[in-house]
This record gives C-alpha cells, structure tokens and sequence, in this order.
C-alpha cells in the first residue's frame, strides 16, 4: 500500500513504519507545521525543472534550435519557488498581476516573465510594461488594441506573441482542454482570427510582434497532439512569412504535461514528449520551409505536481453498506475541498496511505473525504486503506504540488494550510498557514 512510484522521489518508508521526505519524517511536520500540510520535495521539483531544461535543450540542440522553459507559476508559486526556477535557468509564466508581483519578489528577472491571460485589466498591462516583462501573450482584439494605446501612451513598445487556437482537443478533461474552438481562450486558426491578429500586431506601432503561442490543455498524455498542434503552429508562420514576408522568430507550444497521479496512471516523460515534438518541429520545418524558430514551452504540473504531497490527519472513520454488496470505509481528514479543488472539480483520481505506520490488517475499500458540507468533498474517490485505520492515523495524498494551495478557498471559514520544503533533513516554511487573525481580519466587523 505504499504506492511508491507516485511519491516524490525522496520519499522513504522508515522500519517503524512511517514515511519521511526530504529526510524529515512526516510525524514531525505534522507535529511541527499542523496538518493539513502540503509538503514540497525540493530535490525533485528542481529535478524536475532541469528535466525539462536539459532534456529540450538537448533534443531542439541536435537541430541547431534553442528552446526556453517558462514554469507556469499558476501550478504552484511563492517567491522561493521564483528563487529555485531561476537557479535551474528556467523562465516563468504569469496569468495575473498578482503572480506577476510574487515572481518578481522571488527575483524572476522580468525580462524572463511572460504574462499570460484572457481578461488582463489595464493595470495589469501597465504594470507589465513598466517592469519591462519579456513577452506578453495577447489573447484577444480587444487585448492587442488597447495594449498599442497603453504602450504608446507610455512610450514603449510591447513584445508580443498571439495566443493561438489551434483546433487540437487534448487534455484529461472539459475544463482544462484549451485549444478547441468553442472555449474563452485564443484567437482561432481555422477561422482566420490568428492571422488576423498577427497582421494588426504587426502593423501596431506600440507592438513589437516576437511571435505566436498556444496551450492546447493540461494532463495530456499523446505525444500526437502536442505534435499536431507543432505542425499546425508551424504552418500558420509559414503562411505569415509568405503573405507578409516575416519570419516570426518565436514559437511557443505551451504546457499541459501529464502526471502520474495514482499507481495505475501514465505520465509524459520530459525525455519522451522533447524528442517527440523535436521530431514534428523537424518534420514541419522541413515540410513549410523557412528558419526554425525559437521555442518555448510552459510545463507547470510536470514540475511541481509529483513533487508535492498532502499530509492529514484522520478525523473520522465510518463503515456503510454498498448496494452491491460489501461496504465502504468513509475516511474522514481535516482539510478537503478547501485545500484540493481537483476532486470535485475534475473528477480527478488520487491515491493515499497512512504515512504515520505501517499496517498489517486486511485492506478495506476506502473513500477519502474531507470535512466540509458537500457530499462531493472528496479527495481520494477509491483507495484500499488498512481495515484499522483510525482517528489520529497521519494520511498522506501524493502528487498534490499543483493546483492545490494555489485553488484553495476558506470555504466554512476554514484555514487554508501552510507549505513546507523539506530538503536534506530540514524543512523550511514557504507559505504560512492561514490564522483566525486573518479570518478576521477580512470580516469588516460592524459597530
Ligand atoms: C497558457 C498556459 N500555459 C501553461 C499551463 C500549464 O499547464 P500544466 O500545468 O498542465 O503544464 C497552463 C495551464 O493552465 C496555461 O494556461
């Protein structure tokens, strides 16, 4: 039951039974930080990060082209995780003025930033100008007109790429698919709106047009889609360099790398999705014509998600009778929906173990729920946990790193939890826990 291959890659199971990461026993976080806990394994999401970097950098490098990784900040970001993807040589991707300011906190040159969006406000744009961001993705006319007015009323030119929607329907479900037609994101490519969009870039004076971009959704495990949203990148810069006559020197092909998240799920490799989209680039190049571009990508789950787990402590245990026979044992934590909105959201399948011992009693189907008022807060739909699993166990859910603490809410006024990084045997507080001073706080009490 330890379900080792989706635990980050310094976890261990100790001989009394209890699991520690980073070189930190778990029952010590849990003592020292309160639970619930994310915990994030600092080794192997800068392992993670050079993954990405050494693995692109080496399969676009056999052509001669360059490749930039941009961490999608929305997976997981504080101002030391700026600090680790500036270590591993990694750029960054912001979707909001808010991410923009914590990157820049945590030293994220702004030059490396790219600010992403599909409603920036004015303030966002003028903000991004005035620090001087490297690219800002434009997703909309609207978007590229009133960002030529603010540049040129402040005096600068803005770097652009045009998001572009592709057409490729990809990703583990409806809500995070981004690159079909009939969704909020991009300018389409069928349609003719991309190229429309590239032209009005190209002609604006407060626009310095660098490009086109687009993300074709999360949690995507073909190496077939990635690859025909290439080829169709690819030949949309053909067609710009043949109508207007520029090369657009930059092409980015977006995130959306897949994880393991339970024992039996499968994962795109950093290895496997770079050799593969090197591959289609190759084959577009050679088929279109022109110089290769340089590339970029956004992987943001693939770096922070298997890195992080969540560690809970078990509330309530409660046995019922199934329909079809046998029971389920209901396992109640103290977080839930507040701190995991992937569950309820994305029917998104986890996995968990108790972290705090081993167990030799029989295992029991299991569902893993949290405490909050809606029969849909779950976090581990099915999972078999030890028949004796009691109140005061320590439970810990692996590959919660992204879209976790950055998708928390304080639903039942409840206190989102800290994050902790633990690295060679210490632990180093990165995202403090939510108090009753802060609840308060935003209550404007009155008289
Ligand atoms: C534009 C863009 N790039 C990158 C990502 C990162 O996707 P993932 O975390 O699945 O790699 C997202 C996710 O929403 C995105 O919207």
């Amino acid at each position: 039951m330890m379900t080792a291959a989706v635990f980050s890659r310094t976890v261990t199971r100790g001989e009394d039974g209890a699991l520690s990461v980073g070189g930190v026993d778990v029952r010590e976080l849990a003592g020292r930080f309160g639970t619930p806990l994310y915990v994030v394994d600092e080794e192997d999401m800068r392992a993670r990060a050079a993954a990405f970097r050494d693995s692109f950098t080496t399969a676009f490098g056999r052509h001669g082209a360059k490749v930039d990784v941009y961490y999608a900040s929305k997976a997981f970001l504080s101002s030391k995780v700026a600090r680790w993807m500036r270590a591993e040589d990694l750029c960054m991707d912001v979707a909001s003025g808010g991410e923009l300011e914590l990157a820049l906190r945590g030293g994220m040159p702004a030059s490396h930033i790219g600010l992403h969006g599909n409603n920036k406000s004015d303030a966002e744009l003028r903000r991004a100008l005035e620090v001087g961001v490297g690219r800002i993705i434009v997703d909309s006319f609207t978007e590229i007109e009133t960002l030529d007015a603010i540049a040129r009323e402040m005096g600068t030119v803005a770097p652009v790429l045009v998001r572009v929607t592709t057409g490729v329907h990809a990703g583990g479900h409806e809500y995070i698919a981004t690159s079909h037609e009939d969704q909020k994101f991009g300018l389409s490519l069928a349609a003719g709106a991309a190229f429309e969009a590239l032209v009005e870039c190209h002609d604006a004076e407060g626009i310095d047009l660098r490009g086109i971009h687009t993300h074709i959704g999360s949690q995507i495990l073909s190496l077939a889609a990635f690859q025909e949203s290439a080829e169709r990148m690819l030949g949309l810069r053909a067609a710009f360099r043949a109508e207007v006559g520029v090369d657009l020197p930059e092409v980015d092909l977006g995130g959306g790398y897949a994880i393991r998240y339970t024992p039996h799920g499968e994962e795109l490799t950093p290895q496997d999705a770079a050799a593969g989209m090197a591959e289609a680039v190759a084959a577009a190049v050679e088929k279109v014509g022109g110089s290769w571009p340089h590339l970029s990508i956004e992987p943001g789950r693939a770096i922070a998600g298997p890195a992080g787990m969540t560690l809970y402590r078990v509330g309530v245990v409660k046995r019922v009778d199934l329909d079809e026979g046998g029971e389920r044992q209901y396992v109640a934590v103290d977080g839930g929906m507040s701190d995991n909105m992937r569950t309820i959201t994305y029917e998104a399948e986890y996995t968990a173990t108790v972290a705090s011992r081993l167990s030799d009693a029989e295992p029991a189907l299991s569902r893993v729920v949290g405490k909050h008022c809606e029969s849909g807060d779950i976090v581990v739909r099915d999972v078999d946990l030890p028949h004796d699993t009691a109140r005061g166990d320590l439970l810990a859910v692996p590959a919660t790193g992204a879209y976790g603490r950055v998708m928390a809410s304080n639903y039942n006024s409840v206190l989102r939890p800290a994050v902790v990084a633990v690295r060679d045997g210490e632990a180093e507080l990165l995202v403090r826990r939510d108090t009753l001073e802060d609840l308060f706080s935003w209550d404007v009490a009155p008289d």
